[in-house]
Parts: C-alpha cells; structure tokens; sequence
C-alpha cells in the first residue's frame, strides 16, 4: 500500500517542473520472446495476478525511491517488492529489452543494470535483503556540451523508452535477478533530490561462463551524498561519476538498438529449465497456464496497457474447468420450499454481484488516486 507523507509530496510537488508520467517496465525480450513485467497499472489491484518474471512491488504512482530510503529495502527492487514468481531463460552473452512504456523527457540520468545470483533454490523465494548485486552496464552521460546534456535515458527514449543489456558471456550458469534502474537527476542538485527508479526481473543465464562476481548488497550501492548522486545537471559538463560499484570484468555496454517482438512467452516456474525459445510452445504455456487465466477475469476493472502482448493463448490452452457450475446441477426442489430457496440463491447472487461491482469502482477509485500522484 503507497503512503505519502506530506514531506515526500511536498517534495514531488516542489520539484515538478510540469505534471508529467513516470514510467515502469511493461515487458522484456529475449531473442524476440516476449515476457511480461509487473503491471504496476493493474496487477496490485487484482486478487491474482499472473506469474510473471517482473518483481511485484507498490509504486502504484509510477514514483520512485527517494536517496533518504538509500538504506531501507525499498532501494533494492522498488517499493515494498516481493519476489518475481517466474522466471526467463537468457544464454549468456545474448541481449536482454527492458521495454518501459514511458520515459520523461525531463528526468535525465544514468541506466544501470545490474545482476545478483540467487543460488540453487532461484529467485522465487530468497530474502532479497541478502541478494549481492554486480554491475553490468551503465551509461551516465553521453554529450554534456549543452545543459542539461544527453544522457542514458535520453538513449532509452531514442530507442522506443527500450533498453538493450547484454548479460555477460563469462557469468557462471544460474538463477540471478536483474536489476535495471534509471536515475532521474533533475532536481539531483538539491539533497534527497535525485531519483531511483528500480525494476527487477528474474532470469536463468545459461551457458558455459565460470565468472561468480563478488557484489554488494542492495542498501549498500549508493549513499545521498555519492559524487553521482547529489549533482546538478543545468550546467555544461565534461564528465559525470555514474554512482554504484565499478563495472565487472566481461561488462560490455552494447549499442542501444530496438528489439522486435516476435512471440508472447510465459514465465517459466521453479527451477524449471527448458530455454523457452527452443522450447514447444504447448510446454510452455501449460506451465502457467491456470495463474494467467484465473487473473485475466480478474482484470477488467483497471486499464491495462496495451503495449504487453496479452497471454491469449495461455488462456485459449487452459482446461476451461470453470464452466461447470455445481450448484446447477443440484436437482431443484419443488413447492414453496424450492421457490423460496431458488429466491434465497438469486439473493445471494444479486448481492455478490453488488459486492463485486462495489469492489471493482472502489479499485478503480483507488488506481485513479494513486496515478493523480504522478511526478
Ligand atoms: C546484442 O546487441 C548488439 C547491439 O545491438 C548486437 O550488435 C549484437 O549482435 C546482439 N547480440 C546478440 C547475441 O544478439
């Protein structure tokens, strides 16, 4: 649940240049597979939502995590964030697009990625508070000739809000959440000014890499007074110190390119290991076939964007045993008593129908407070 105190919207409303739309990952692509993120506009606001390789977290307003929380667990995989429950398959040395479905303009600054291996168990379960992240790519700024200069994010919208990380060849085999994160430096010049805009996702690297980087916890990468963290970018710059630990051996900042979508893929569950391009597309979705459709019906009271391609046919695939209603199938009772009960049930099923409606207008109530926050 978002809480703002008065100070963390005083803040946002001070240093809001103009009311203007955050934004979060929608999905991302591996070799053309498709995978869903955490829908930040609908997901926290249905009873189930769907297994998806984004981590679940409460930044229901698109907002961020402020240098004064530097410390606290938010910092690690955004606000209040549990553990992705899917996961995707990614050979080492092959690219990754983190597909934002927005990016301000106003809110240049450095793209971070990182990774931290999760062990034998994966990503599913483990205390996030005990992940160790190593750098892979970053890129700070680009051309600071004309203030407030060319930077990351300015590349991230050049290419469609995307960004293409490439994991690199010599990591070891495993289980690893991938952070990615903008940092937003335009009110950067004033303490507690920047911005961290955290997305994690949980992948398995395959291939033949022998690298285990050492890395450092989540509330360790930065400090509110680092170099690249309290700096004002309305000046002309030569250099700037992307904040963070210093890249790995085997780092390679790929030049950013759009990369097309050419199938839906389902987040792949457990320790599950078939690389899901090769893999038959009916394993595939029968894997989390029953978690997507048991959400899609959950869905209609919140808009949706419509950059995620939908899972339709994780939902055609599913054994459509909800039809069967049991209480049909009862035989009806005669006489008074029957008619009485058969009113008793319409009752019931007038009030459940209310109380569904009811539930729907106040979520929908509540999405539309929560994106009035935005910037
Ligand atoms: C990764 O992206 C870079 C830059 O666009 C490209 O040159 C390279 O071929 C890609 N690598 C793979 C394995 O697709």
């Amino acid at each position: 649940m978002p809480s703002f105190t008065s100070k963390s919207l005083l803040t946002i409303l001070a240093g809001a240049a103009s009311v203007v739309a955050h934004g979060h990952v929608t999905n991302i692509v591996i070799n053309g597979d498709s995978y869903q993120g955490y829908e930040i506009n609908s997901f926290p606001y249905m009873a189930n939502p769907p297994i998806v390789v984004g981590w679940t977290a409460s930044n229901t307003d698109n907002g961020f995590v402020a240098p004064d929380a530097f410390s606290s667990a938010d910092i690690i995989c955004h606000r209040n964030s549990a553990n992705a429950k899917g996961h995707a398959v990614v050979k080492a040395g092959d690219n990754i697009s983190i597909q934002w479905d927005t990016w301000p303009e106003s809110h240049h600054g450095p793209v971070i990625d990182y990774l931290a291996n999760c062990g034998t168990a994966g990503c599913e379960t483990l205390d996030k508070t005990a992940l160790e992240f190593f750098k892979i790519d970053e890129v700070g700024l680009i051309d600071g000739s004309a203030a407030p200069g060319k930077w990351g994010s300015d590349q991230l919208i050049e290419n469609g809000n995307s960004w293409l990380v490439q994991i690199p060849s010599n990591i070891a085999p495993g289980f690893y959440v991938l952070r990615h994160e903008i940092i937003a430096l335009h009110s950067a010049g004033q303490a507690n000014g920047a911005q961290n805009y955290p997305q994690c996702f949980n992948i398995q690297v395959t291939g033949t890499g022998t690298d285990k980087p050492a890395g450092v916890k989540g509330t360790a990468l930065y400090t509110p007074n680092d170099a690249g963290i309290l700096f004002n970018i309305y000046q002309s710059l030569t250099s700037y110190p992307v904040p963070g630990p210093a890249l790995i051996k085997g780092a390679v900042n790929v030049a950013q390119a759009r990369s097309a979508v050419a199938r839906t893929a389902t987040a792949l569950t457990g320790l599950a290991a078939a690389p899901a391009a090769t893999a038959a597309p009916a394993t595939t979705t029968s894997v989390a076939a029953a978690p997507a459709v048991a959400t899609t019906s959950a869905a209609v009271a919140v808009p949706t964007t419509t950059l995620v391609p939908s899972t339709t046919k994780a939902v055609t695939a599913a054994p459509t045993t909800t039809t069967a209603a049991p209480a049909a199938t009862k035989p009806a009772k005669g006489g008074c008593r029957g008619k009485s009960q058969k009113r008793r049930a319409a009752r019931r099923a007038a009030a459940a129908a209310a109380a569904a409606a009811a539930r729907e207008a106040a979520l929908a109530r509540r999405h539309a407070r929560d994106v009035a926050f935005l910037d």
